[in-house]
């Protein structure tokens, strides 16, 4: 099946059209940025423009990085307010005239990495974190993978993202020394509470893993996502294709 996959991120949104039973894509991925928060109308017309440039008609997948609750949007951390309580997979149909699928952009991720990626066949405990402008989290347990929002435990009257998230590192300037003791504790927390036998780690930042894997000293293994900031793009095709 070929599903239309976006991957809608902090600063800019990214899709291909992907052969689901494969996960690979099959044209050059498109980027749109986003330097301005985009409210949802202005994110649907970018979408169109997305469906315009591949000539796509047929399923989308989106992936928002957001909680959601069927085709609701519940929060926005890192994105425009007013998305907070919209119909994402409403107002994205209607703005391109295909049928939306939406889902949580790390669950997406995650999804990807687990049937085609570094989770492949692994049927044990599986953590995956999205390390870009917000921290992204999914559990997987033999392969059905759980969205989940590690990136919001409270640290310091704040959520832990705001101290770990790859965005961070930038604005702060921090050595990747500085910022992989950072990720170090963090890791350490998730794994008192939640064990893996896995860590996934993906987002673009993930192309460098050799220069703060590292610091973290994790229990679990600790690997690369295997399509590194393409993860997004693949699972949130996945989605729409409901397991085709
Ligand atoms: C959001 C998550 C998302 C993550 C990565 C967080 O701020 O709450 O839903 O997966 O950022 O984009």
């Amino acid at each position: 099946m070929k599903v239309l996959g976006v991957d809608i991120g902090g600063s800019a949104l990214k899709g291909a059209p992907v052969e689901t039973t494969t996960g690979r894509l099959l044209a050059e991925r498109l980027r749109i940025a986003t330097p301005e928060p985009l409210s949802p109308v202005q994110m649907g017309r970018a979408l169109a423009e997305m469906v315009a440039h591949f000539k796509w008609r047929g399923p989308i997948g989106v992936g928002f990085p957001g909680v959601i609750y069927g085709t609701r949007i519940l929060t926005s951390a890192n994105l425009h307010p007013r998305f907070i309580g919209c119909d994402g997979g409403r107002l994205f149909s209607k703005a391109t005239g295909c049928p939306v699928t939406l889902v949580n952009d790390a669950a997406a991720a995650a999804e990807a990495e687990m049937r085609f990626g570094a989770g492949r066949g692994f049927m044990g405990k599986a953590l995956l974190l999205t390390l870009g402008t917000g921290v992204g989290s999914a559990l997987a347990y033999h392969g059905t993978v759980v969205p989940m929002e590690l990136g919001h435990l409270p640290w310091k009257g704040k959520s832990i993202e705001k101290h770990v998230a790859a965005s961070v590192r930038e604005e702060d300037e921090l050595s990747w020394e500085e910022w992989g003791e950072r990720l170090r504790e963090y890791v350490a927390i998730l794994e008192q509470s939640m064990w893996p036998e896995l860590i996934i780690v993906g987002g673009g930042v993930s192309a460098k893993h050799r220069k703060f894997f590292k610091f973290i000293k994790p229990r679990a293994k600790l690997v690369p996502a295997k399509f590194l900031n393409q993860a997004g793009i693949v699972g949130a095709a996945l989605a729409a294709a409901g397991g085709k």
